[in-house]
Parts: structure tokens; sequence; C-alpha cells
């Protein structure tokens, strides 16, 4: 079967950073797919791989990535497009399209509708499947998800729209369920009886740089909270599926978004310019903190503390999950430490689970200590990245890594009232938390773990 990645934003941040690297490793792996990007960038396929593809991709990745000049608003656009494509498929028995949008979610509503008037000019004499992928934020808001979805709808069948969040492709995701769902030792503890409190940090130190144009009109809130936050969320704290098949999973997902009620306590701020980016001021909010709470039977009350954004000083992801501490009291010792369960997402995935065991020379005196799983040393570092994954489960036709639209549409309820967020927008000097993530943590009495 012939197969053609056609990538929308074929000259975008995306698409270098994380997509071609990706097409890269999969084709090394055997698989076999051309990539047609797209872009208005370079006048031709020379321009396009000369100034921005990788000096060392290797060549039977170049072998399959073409370049077709588009630009969305010229009208002959979808023709040229159809002419590529057919030129591509000449003699082809099987072809499929894959049509991957990485764009600004304002520009998708106009993209499928070309995508639609290419899909039926292309007339080719073979058996055509299709797909499309699109990125996150899948829509601008509620109102424009439901009506991107709704156009989306009338062009493909479910099986064929793969709704991408990366952080679905990331083996600490994927391991936080099996670490829950496949230990009975973690899952009978894995509640609000035993839980505390959950932090989930999510620092990062590069700006917005590049993606200046993109982000602007994004911010923080529909850049991570709206998608990847919500995600950590439901697979820390959705109950038992009845199997870890995608469909079994996405029904107690959907349970856990439904669950979480209004967020109260919310902030944001954006980081102060250093001129950076030939002068532009970024003038969308570049970090949050808040808390939230999950209403179901297995984890009422219990908070979840989110901070999450950019030009920090330090690139650290990580959740941290405090255990209740009882000891204290029955032993009459206030300096028994409480238990936690802390995943190291970045710079590396490690999972301590930290407990106290006795301190040397001391009578009965207990120290906290932790038992580490550390990603690299126990399986090496060649675990694929999660775009490579993504990538792999869309030519294989596979759903178990993308979230559903009844996922994404509760995402977007529960962010719209941090979208209608008028207070004041703090602003933090690079390199430093806003001030609201600390006052978040000393009105509820916490301290961030790091
Ligand atoms: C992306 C966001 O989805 O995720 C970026 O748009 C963010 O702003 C990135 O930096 C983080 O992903 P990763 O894989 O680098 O943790």
């Amino acid at each position: 079967m012939k197969r053609i990645i056609i990538q929308y934003g074929g000259t975008g941040d995306l698409a270098l950073k994380k997509l071609y690297p990706a097409y890269e490793q999969l084709i090394g792996k055997g698989f076999e797919f051309d990539i047609l990007a797209l872009g208005r960038r370079f006048e031709d396929r020379a321009a396009f791989v000369d100034t921005i593809i990788d000096k060392s991709a290797a060549p039977e990745f170049l072998e399959h990535l073409d370049y077709l000049p588009y630009d969305m608003a010229d009208p002959k656009a979808t023709k040229n497009l159809t002419e590529k494509l057919k030129s591509m498929v000449v003699g082809k028995e099987s072809v499929e399209l894959i049509y991957y949008l990485a764009l600004q979610p304002s520009l998708y509503e106009e993209a499928i509708h070309q995508i639609q008037e290419v899909d039926s000019s292309m007339d080719c004499i073979c058996t055509l499947t299709k797909k499309i992928v699109v990125e996150k934020p899948f829509g601008f808001d509620l109102e424009s998800a439901v009506r991107y979805n709704r156009i989306l709808e009338t062009a493909f069948e479910d099986k064929e729209i793969f709704r991408i969040d990366h952080y679905l492709g990331k083996e600490f995701m994927q391991n936080l369920l099996i670490m829950r769902f496949h230990n009975d030792i973690i899952r009978s503890i894995w509640d609000k009886d035993s839980i505390e409190s959950i932090q989930i940090i999510f620092d990062e130190t590069h700006g917005v740089d590049q993606r200046l144009g993109f982000y602007e009109k994004i911010g923080v809130v529909r850049d991570t909270i709206q998608n990847h936050i919500m995600q950590i969320v439901t697979y820390l704290t959705m109950n038992e599926p009845a199997s870890l098949s995608s469909e079994d999973i996405a029904v107690e997902k959907v349970k856990v978004l439904k669950a979480i009620s209004s967020v109260e306590e919310f902030s944001m701020g954006r980081y102060e310019s250093l001129g950076a980016n030939s002068g532009h001021v970024v003038d969308v909010p570049t970090y949050a903190a808040l808390k939230l709470y999950v209403n179901t039977y297995l984890f009422a009350n219990i908070p979840i503390y989110v901070r999450t954004g950019k030009m920090q000083a330090e690139a650290k992801s990580l959740i941290y999950v405090k255990f209740k501490n009882t000891t204290k009291d029955v032993m009459h010792d206030q300096s028994i430490a409480e238990n936690a369960v802390i995943i190291n997402i970045h710079p590396e995935l490690t999972i301590d689970i930290s407990v106290n065991l006795k301190q040397p020379n001391t009578s009965w005196k207990s120290k906290p200590v932790r038992f580490r799983f550390n990603q690299a040393e126990t399986f090496g570092a060649n675990t694929p990245e999660a775009y490579e994954q993504i990538l792999q489960k869309i030519l294989q036709g596979d759903k178990s890594l993308f979230p559903t639209m009844r996922e994404i549409t509760e995402s977007w309820r529960i962010v719209t009232p941090m979208l209608e967020h008028d207070d004041h927008t703090e602003v933090y000097p690079v390199r430093t938390l806003p001030r609201f993530a600390n006052q978040l943590a000393d009105n509820n009495n916490f301290t961030w773990y790091i």
C-alpha cells in the first residue's frame, strides 16, 4: 500500500522538533510511508530540505520526504495539492492518505474544508483510504471544539479521526496505569483513605521562542492544562477499568473529568519580556497554578495542586503523591515522615516510593528512604519518544493512545472558567516562580515538592 502523510504546518516548530525525528525513526524501523510537507516558507523541496531539515537526517528518510508550497489562502491551493497527490500515487492499487493538521486551531475549519475538496477530486483508480490527525489543542474553546468536530465528522468516520495529545504516548503515562492496575499493593492504597494530596509540577525553562505566533493565540490554559494536565489527572485518579483496552479506559477517564467541579483557586502570570523575539512581548499567560478536586467516591476531597509554565529556573516535571500520616499520632512521634510516591517525568523517568526505615545507631528512630525505579537503567535508554509511539499507532490504525471527543469536550468545560478568568495576570521575572504559586501553597498549608 502507498501511504502518504500530508503534513500541514510542515515547516512549523512541531514538525521540525518532534514529527520529522519521529518519522525518521519509524522509517528506520521499516515502516513504509511518504511525507508530503506543506508550507508557505519555501518555494521548492530543495530550499525546504537545505534550510530546515537536519543535515544528519538518514538518507532513507530524505528519500521519503517531499515538499509542496501551500498557502491556504491561495484559491489554487487545493488544486495544486490534488495534482501533487495524484502524481505520487500513479499506478498504485491501494493508497492511504493521512492528513496531519499541525496548525493554529483557528485554521482547522478552513483546512478541513480544503481536505474535503481534495478528497472528492482525488478520483484515483485505486482503493483509497484516509485518516485525519488533529493536533492539540483541539479547538479554541468548548464551542469551537464541538463545531470543528461536527465538520470533521461530516468528512471522516470516527475510526479515521485521531485527536492528538502526545502525553498519551509518553512512557510515564502508560506506566501510571500499569503501576496502579497491575499491582495489588499500589491499587489498595490508591484512594482518598490513604492519599492526602497530589502535586503535579510542570516547570519548563524555555519560553515561547519560535512558537510566539502560535502561543500568543493560545496561552498556558489551552497549551497544557486543557490537555496534558487533564489527561494526567485522569490517569492518576480513574477507577479500575474493566480492562486496559482503549474503550474501557476512556469510560473511566470520562467519569473522572465529569467529576471535576469548577476550579476555585486559579492564578496566571506571564514572564517579563527580555525584548527577545524581535521585540515582541508575550502577551498571554505563560504560567498557571491551581487547585482542583475529583469528586468521585475514590478521590473526593483530595486536593490536586497543579503548577505549569514557562521560563523557570529548572526544567522539572513530576507528580508527587503524598500519603496520610497516621503513624505520627499512633507512635507519638511527630518526626515520622509521610510516605510518598514520586513520579519524576523530566529530566529522567524515575518512580520513587518513599518509606521510613531505621536510622542506624538510634533507638527506634526512622528516616525516609526511597525505593527507586529508573527507566533508563532498567530498560536501557531506547524507549521510543512519545511522538514515535503516537505515529506508529496512527499508521496501524490503533486508537488506544488518543483522547476521545467526550474527554476533549469535558476538558474544555473544566477550563472554561480559566479562559474567562480576567483577574490580574502577574508579570514574573524569568527564572522565578510566580508569587501566586507560593501563595496557593501558603493558603492551603502545603509546600511544593520542589
Ligand atoms: C506541548 C506544548 O504540547 O507540550 C509545549 O505545546 C510544551 O508548550 C510541550 O513545551 C511539552 O512536551 P514535552 O514532550 O516536551 O514534555
